[in-house]
């Protein structure tokens, strides 16, 4: 399990904070040459060093992941410092909630930007920097691509999109070498989810949840690198609900 990874190089997208961080942390420790890509250059630098200073393999892109331009150019560059691409986690995500009718334009726009182009960005980077290897998509899905929850709808739009698309890539890809699957995590009290979700909210998915507690970043780190290993030789267009049993859960 320790160098399960080996001899991959994998680019880690939203790799700054939260799940990104911590699978780009797994994906190191298990031997993986990690792209440690984020729109924020000091969490990028962070994460980056803190694997270089255990000892793993990470270089930092700072990146917008909207800019397709510059996600192929950093792309090209984890390439030239370690080698061809094998894997590309797909995690980076800006979110806004809010009732329907207030929905802003603007916000519609980033958040598809963000969640679905840069998907999109992440796919056709590794398509464009793979090698002759085997290589895994993770994508960050979401049990709100399955289930209503108010105020939600601009993020079901983006995580459904995730899921329909990661059942295709994995149709059109397959052929190719290519698996293409998505992690769907419950609720993991992340930087980026506690500026959404206050305390009474955590509250009452710990309650709805079937284990009775949040995820930690670390759990959700575990499901992204075994959907990146040899152990998953064989899956493929799978979404793995990484959630306590929150989207299984009926009344
Ligand atoms: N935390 C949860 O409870 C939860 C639940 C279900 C799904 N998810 C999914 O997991 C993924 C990670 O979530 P998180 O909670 O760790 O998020 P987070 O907000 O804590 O971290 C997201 C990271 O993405 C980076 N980022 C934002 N916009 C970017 C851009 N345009 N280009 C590059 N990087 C950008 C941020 O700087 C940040 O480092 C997301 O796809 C999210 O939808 C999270």
């Amino acid at each position: 399990m320790a160098h399960e990874l080996e001899r991959q190089v994998v680019l880690v997208t939203g790799a700054g904070r939260g799940i990104g961080a911590a699978a780009a942390r797994l994906a190191a420790a298990r031997g993986a040459a990690v792209g440690v890509l984020d729109i924020d250059p000091d969490l990028a630098r962070q994460t980056a060093s803190d694997i270089r200073a255990s000892g793993g393999k990470a270089r930092e892109l700072v990146v917008d992941v909207s800019d397709r331009t510059a996600f192929m150019a950093a792309a090209r560059a984890l390439r030239t410092e370690f080698g061809p691409l094998t894997g590309v986690v797909n995690d980076a995500i800006w979110i806004r909630y809010g009732p329907i009718e207030a929905v802003e334009e603007d916000v519609l726009d980033r958040m598809l930007s963000v969640g679905v182009k840069g998907t999109f960005w992440g796919v056709q980077a590794l398509l464009a920097h793979r090698g002759e290897k085997p290589c895994a998509i993770v994508n960050l899905a979401s049990p709100a691509a399955d289930l209503g929850m108010p105020n939600a709808a601009t993020y079901t739009a983006v995580k459904g999109a995730i899921v329909a698309v990661t059942r295709q890539m994995a149709v059109e890809l397959g052929p190719q070498g290519i698996r293409v699957n998505a992690v769907a995590p419950g609720a993991v009290p992340t930087p980026g989810a506690r500026a959404i979700v206050d305390e009474a909210g955590y509250a009452k998915r710990r309650q709805q949840t079937p284990l009775g507690r949040l995820g930690e970043e670390a759990e959700i780190a575990a499901a992204i690198a075994f959907l990146l290993g040899d152990d998953a030789n064989f899956i493929t267009g799978e979404v793995l609900h990484v959630d306590g049993g929150i989207s299984v859960k009926s009344m």
